[in-house]
């Protein structure tokens, strides 16, 4: 499997980006750019005019939000690129957040047994997380990504330009990932973070690469998440688990970054009790991600929720497993203790 796809950051390696394009020899194939109705509104034009030899690519279009990363979509984005007559050698194109670069490399990877792909980011969240490392998938029956594939990119354009149109409200969820895995790998990147306000994010494109670096080095140790990839789910069992719950429940559900900083803050609460992480980290830790994401109401049927963690792709016979926080930079995987405790951790963020 291929592993290392190139990872090219605006504006120094727009060239680059314009060499791979030269290089699958895009004058000559047909190119597929997947948007949803935000990106095609906000980030079509600029990547065009970027790239005018991708203007005459023709365009799928899903409706935006996680509720449309589903086979229902992937059908649309199939049948387009059937009645396009799409061959394996042409090119499809990820421009959006992590629902289009989630959705987009699965619908690819399976596209007449995998047609190649690259990913244009266009939310923060993407940029550090969703578009790097090659997991691909769509939700099913309302629990997040139980259909995928592990599909890296053919490569992956970073342009944090992109950010400005991106709704403070979404930059405020892809920057729960930034805190995520400065937590997990990298004490320095967390100290750097605690210097300034997430909505500054924009204007620093060196921590946005240094994300990624640490994102693509974990990866590529051990790219089909066997053991130390794991270290990346933290905050991420029970944040899936809630945010798969209001996907069900709510009218208005919990962002992927939103449902995270719930789980970071439970998982640093169980690390205090379980893996050893210092009174004093547990609290700088819950305040910052508490300061950047805001405070949630937390209403869940436990039963159900149980029910969700028990699903999660990450557990192992009949064990939920977590990864928890010895310290800042030092994630703990595969850490298993008793249901009650998931629930104190709830409650704690409930009267928090
Ligand atoms: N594959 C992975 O390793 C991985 C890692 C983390 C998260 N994810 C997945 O990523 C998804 C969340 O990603 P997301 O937060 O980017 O969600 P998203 O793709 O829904 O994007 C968020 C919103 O921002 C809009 N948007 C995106 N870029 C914009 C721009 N530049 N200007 C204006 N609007 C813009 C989108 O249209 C959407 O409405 C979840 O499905 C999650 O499961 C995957």
């Amino acid at each position: 499997m291929n592993t290392s796809p190139s990872y090219l950051f605006a504006p120094n390696d727009k060239a680059k980006f314009k060499e791979y394009l030269q290089s699958v020899d895009v004058s000559k194939i047909k190119s597929f750019i997947l948007m949803d109705t935000n990106t095609k509104k906000q980030c079509l034009d600029k990547f065009v005019t970027d790239f005018p030899e991708l203007q005459n690519a023709d365009y799928i279009m899903i409706r935006n939000g996680e509720q449309f990363k589903s086979l229902e979509s992937c059908q649309l984005i199939w049948k387009s690129l059937t009645e396009n007559f799409a061959e394996r050698n042409d090119l499809f194109i990820n421009l959006g957040g992590g629902v289009i670069t989630d959705m987009g490399s699965f619908a690819a990877s399976v596209y007449k047994r995998g047609m190649q792909f690259c990913n244009v980011p266009t939310s923060l969240l993407a940029m550090i997380d969703a578009a790097i490392g090659g997991k691909t998938g769509v939700d099913f029956m309302g629990l997040k990504n139980m259909l995928g594939s592990f599909a890296p990119a053919n490569s992956t354009y970073i342009d944090i330009d992109y950010l400005k149109t991106l709704p403070r409200e979404q930059l405020n969820s892809g920057y729960s990932e930034l805190l995520k895995i400065a937590l997990v790998a990298s004490k320095p990147l967390w100290e750097e973070l605690m210097t300034f306000e997430y909505n500054d994010i924009i204007n620093k494109p060196e921590i946005i690469a240094e994300a990624v670096r640490l994102k693509d080095g974990i990866v590529q140790q051990d790219p089909q998440e066997e053991n130390i990839r794991k270290k990346l789910n933290f905050g991420h069992t029970i944040g899936h688990a809630i945010e798969s719950y209001s996907i069900i429940h709510g009218k208005n559900p919990l962002l992927h970054g939103d449902a995270v900083a719930i789980g970071m803050i439970c998982e640093t609460w169980i690390s205090n009790k379980v893996s050893g992480l210092s009174d004093a980290l547990t609290a700088e830790i819950i305040n910052k991600v508490v300061v950047s994401s805001g405070k949630y109401k937390l209403n869940v049927d436990k039963a159900e929720l149980l029910r969700m963690l028990r699903n999660d792709k990450k557990n192992s016979g009949s064990r939920i497993n977590f990864t928890l926080l010895g310290d800042v930079g030092d994630a703990r995987i595969d850490q298993t203790f008793s249901e009650e405790l998931i629930f104190e951790a709830l409650s704690y963020y409930f009267y928090l």
